[in-house]
C-alpha cells in the first residue's frame, strides 16, 4: 500500500528503491515477478535496469535453492541510445584504431559514472585452448599496444607462457560501448615494470612480493601475517621487485568499436591489421590508416 502511494505521489524512483530494496523479508519469486511487471506502467524515465536491478538485489532475500533455478532474468535490459545517435564511419575521430580508442577512453575517463574507466576483462587460454578470464587495469596505450601489470606464475602468466594470444573487453555501461582488442602478448622489459613497480605505493609492493598469485593458501591470516612480517622488513629500505612480477603489453591485430542502440541496431565497427603482402582489400573493407583496414558488422 505503502508503494502504491508513493507511486501516485510520482516519486518513482525512491519509491521502486525504497519499496524493493529495505524489502528485509523473504519474499517468494513470484511476488518480486509481480514487482517487477509494475515497472512497466511507470513513467519511461523510470530507468528500467533500476527496477531490474532493485528486483534482482531483492531476490537475493530468497532462501530456497528451488527458487534461484527459476530465475527467470528475461525482462533485465537497459534503454541504449536512439537510432539518431549511431555510431557511423564518419564519426571516427580518426582512422588509426589506437587514436580512436584513445577518444573513447577520454569519453569514458570523463563520465563521472565510471568509476575506474580503465578496468578491462582480459582472456587467455591455456594450450590446448581452455579459456579463462578476469579482471585487469589497463596501465598505458601506444601504437605499440595495451599495458598491463600482474604475476608471471598466475593463471593467465602460465596461460601466457604457453599460449600468448589473448583478448580484452572494455564495457562502459553508463555510454553504452564496448570494446574488443585481440592480439599476442609478451612481456615488456624488466627496466619498465621495475620503474612501474617502485611508482607505485609502498602497500602495493609489498602486496606483489606477499601474494604468490593463484595458489591456494590455507586461509586470510596466513596471508596477513605474511603481509604484516614484508611490511616490517621492509620499514625502511627499498621493496625489491619479485621476478614472478611485471608488465604484459597486448599488441593488437584487431579492435572492434561497439556502440550500442536501443533498437538492437548496435555498431559494430572493427579495425584489423593485415598482414605482410596482404595488401588486397576484401569485400567491404576499406582502408585505414598504417597496416590498419576497418569494416562493419552485422550487430
Ligand atoms: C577491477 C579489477 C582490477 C584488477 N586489476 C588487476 C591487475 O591489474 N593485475 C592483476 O594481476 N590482477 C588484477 N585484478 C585481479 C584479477 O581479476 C585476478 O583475480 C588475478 O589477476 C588472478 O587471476 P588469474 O588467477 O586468472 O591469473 C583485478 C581485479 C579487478 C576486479
Amino acid at each position: 500500500m505503502y508503494c502504491v502511494m508513493m507511486y501516485r505521489r510520482g516519486d518513482v524512483r525512491s519509491w521502486t528503491l525504497r519499496c524493493l530494496v529495505s524489502m528485509k523479508r523473504v519474499v517468494s519469486f513470484s511476488t518480486l515477478r509481480c514487482i517487477s511487471n509494475i515497472k512497466q506502467n511507470l513513467p519511461s524515465r523510470t530507468s528500467l535496469s533500476l527496477c531490474s536491478r532493485a528486483v534482482f538485489f531483492s531476490s537475493s532475500c530468497l532462501k530456497s535453492s528451488s527458487d534461484l533455478k527459476a530465475m527467470d532474468l528475461s525482462d533485465m535490459r537497459k534503454k541504449y541510445k536512439g537510432d539518431d545517435e549511431c555510431f557511423e564511419e564518419n564519426q571516427l575521430v580518426s582512422l588509426d584504431p589506437i587514436k580512436q580508442f584513445g577518444e573513447w577512453f577520454e569519453q569514458a575517463a570523463k563520465c563521472p559514472e565510471i568509476g575506474e574507466p580503465n578496468a578491462m576483462c582480459i582472456a587467455t587460454a591455456t594450450k590446448d585452448g581452455r579459456p579463462s578470464a578476469r579482471m585487469v587495469l589497463l596501465k598505458g596505450f601506444s601504437n605499440e599496444g595495451f599495458r598491463f601489470f600482474s604475476n608471471y606464475e598466475s593463471r593467465k602468466g602460465k596461460d601466457l607462457e604457453s599460449n600468448p594470444h589473448a583478448c580484452l573487453v572494455f564495457y562502459w555501461e553508463p555510454l553504452n560501448k564496448q570494446v574488443r582488442i585481440e592480439g599476442t602478448v609478451e612481456r615488456i622489459p624488466y627496466q619498465s615494470s621495475c620503474e612501474y613497480f617502485h611508482s607505485r605505493p609502498k602497500s602495493s609492493q609489498v602486496g606483489a612480493v606477499v601474494s604468490r598469485q593463484s595458489t591456494v593458501i590455507p586461509d586470510r591470516e596466513y596471508i596477513r601475517q605474511r603481509n604484516a612480517e614484508l611490511e616490517e622488513k621492509y620499514k625502511d629500505s627499498e621493496v625489491p621487485m619479485p621476478d614472478y612480477w611485471g608488465g604484459y603489453i597486448v599488441k593488437p591485430v584487431l579492435i572492434e568499436f561497439w556502440q550500442g542502440q536501443t533498437n538492437r541496431l548496435h555498431d559494430r565497427i572493427v579495425f584489423k591489421r593485415i598482414k605482410e603482402g596482404e595488401s588486397e582489400l576484401e569485400e567491404m573493407q576499406h582502408r585505414a590508416k598504417g597496416d590498419w583496414v576497418y569494416y562493419r558488422l552485422a550487430p
